[in-house]
């Protein structure tokens, strides 16, 4: 059993503490958002995440898990000091390491003789040695502490899931002594340990998301180049599947991606490209194929209404960036809802989890308590997360209370059969 310090309680400080705790170690989560943390130590989880609520749960109640503000008396107690705060897009595209740098400054003074500060926030290459400088230039005793990096590459919506049973583990470090006590952090878990150094730790993670983001932006433009020639995109992405070097999971076209990780470190790792003069033309292809995918969404709706969305009313279903998450930071969902309300349109949205903050982010945006109540009098029903729940509702209720039957399903997550036999016209991404 480690004691261990989780600077940050948001999506992924909140679930390591959790896990960490789980796993049975003494965990201090700290962060500077005071009513964040009131909630957290009452129990209650203030991101949408299954099993979070649980396991913080259980671990305040085991006496293994607390929530507080003070992250440089939690970290002058801890073993291991988890660095779980923002990285967002600065102006260049660069990682904006403010907060990385805020949180070095305040626990530097108080590190224990021994102390593990361990990057898992998501840190361009570089980073171990930045951190390690920082902490020394705010006090700490060159020497006396080590620096890690151990990225996390768990998805929100399965965050705990993820954690708990992730495809691996990546650990780098200069020092093999510091690798070997943060593996023993986690010796409790079933996976593939990569050890390697900081600079190769730091670049996995910036990889897999950006292979992650191509391969859907790879998806979207076969989904487009379906409709053009005749071709359906599901029989394609299952033929492809097939291929056991290509595999099923991550091919279903949507409205381009988004979140708050995909696209900013697709940013950065082209910022890094640029500045040591790399060739960064597929990353800044990916950009641009995914930003256009936004506008073709609001193009093909714009079609649909009859050309003119000044005053059409459309049903739009799902606001988040993906279903399963209350997230809404850089959602394309949200991105195309505010379009089409600046182009004039009449919309009313329906999210089963994000759509309160929604109302508030886009004025204009009308968000409604049930899907229902979204397609009165609508012109189109737009789809534009991937939720479960809105495939068994009733679309019998739906087609009646609707202007017209149109639906446009980004997500392909409709039955078009049952739809069209209903006398919608349905129009799919990618369908044939
Ligand atoms: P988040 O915004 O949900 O949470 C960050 C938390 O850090 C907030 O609660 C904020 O109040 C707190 N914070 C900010 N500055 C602080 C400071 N100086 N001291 C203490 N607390 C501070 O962010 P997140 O989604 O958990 O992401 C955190 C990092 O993890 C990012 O680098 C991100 O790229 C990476 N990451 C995120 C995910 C994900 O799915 N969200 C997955 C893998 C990696
Ligand atoms: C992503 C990565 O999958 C995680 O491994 C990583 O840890 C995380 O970013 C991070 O670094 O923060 P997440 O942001 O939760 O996780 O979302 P994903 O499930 O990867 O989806 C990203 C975007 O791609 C969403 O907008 C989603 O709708 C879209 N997507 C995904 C598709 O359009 N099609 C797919 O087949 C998969």
């Amino acid at each position: 059993m480690s004691t261990v310090a989780v600077i940050g309680a948001g999506y992924v400080g909140a679930t390591t503490a959790a896990c960490l705790a789980w796993l049975g170690h003494d965990v201090t989560c700290a962060d500077i958002d005071a009513t964040r943390i009131d909630r957290l130590a009452a129990g209650q989880v203030p991101v949408l995440e299954e099993h979070l609520a649980d396991l913080v749960a259980a671990g305040l109640a085991a006496g293994r898990l607390r929530f507080v503000t003070d992250s440089a008396a939690a970290s002058g107690a801890a073993d291991f000091v988890f660095l779980c705060v923002p990285t967002p897009a600065g102006a260049t595209g660069a990682a904006d390491l403010s907060a990385v740098d805020a949180v070095c400054r305040r626990i530097a003074p108080h590190l224990r003789p021994g102390a593990v500060v361990v990057n898992k926030s998501t840190m361009p290459v570089g980073s171990v040695r930045r951190v390690a400088s920082a902490l020394a230039e705010a006090g700490a005793v060159p020497g006396r502490y080590g620096v890690a990096s151990n990225p996390e590459f768990l998805c929100e919506g399965r965050a705990v899931r993820n954690f708990l049973e992730p495809d691996r583990i990546v650990i780098g470090a200069d020092d093999p002594a510091v690798a070997e006590r943060v593996r023993r952090l986690y010796r409790e878990i079933d996976a593939p340990v990569v050890v390697t150094d900081p600079e190769s730790a730091e670049m996995i993670k910036y990889a897999a998301n950006a292979y992650l983001a191509t391969r859907v932006t790879f998806v979207n433009s076969i989904a487009a180049l379906c409709e053009q020639v005749g071709a359906d995109v599901a029989d394609v992405m299952v033929g492809m599947g097939h291929d056991r070097r290509i595999g099923s999971r991550f091919l279903a076209p949507g409205p381009g991606y988004g979140g708050s990780c995909l696209p900013k470190d697709v940013a950065a790792l082209t910022h890094v490209a640029e500045r040591v003069g790399a060739d960064a033309d597929m990353l800044r292809a990916v950009m641009r194929t995914n930003e256009r995918q936004r506008r073709r969404v609001v193009e093909t709706a714009k079609r649909l209404v009859g050309g003119r969305l000044d005053g059409a009313v459309v049903a739009v279903w799902g606001l988040t960036f993906k279903a399963g998450t209350d997230d809404l930071r850089d959602s394309p969902a949200l991105d195309i809802a505010e379009r089409l309300v600046d182009a004039g349109a009449i919309v009313r949205a329906y999210d089963p989890a994000g759509g309160a903050r929604a109302a508030v982010l886009v004025p204009g945006l009308d968000v409604v308590a049930s899907p229902y109540l979204a397609c009165k009098e609508a012109d189109l029903l737009l789809v534009l997360t991937e939720w479960d729940d809105f495939r068994h509702l009733d679309f019998g209720r739906v087609h009646q209370v609707m202007a017209v039957p149109a639906v446009l399903d980004t997500r392909n997550v409709l039955d078009p059969d049952l739809l069209r036999a209903l006398r919608f016209s349905y129009t799919g991404n990618g369908r044939r």
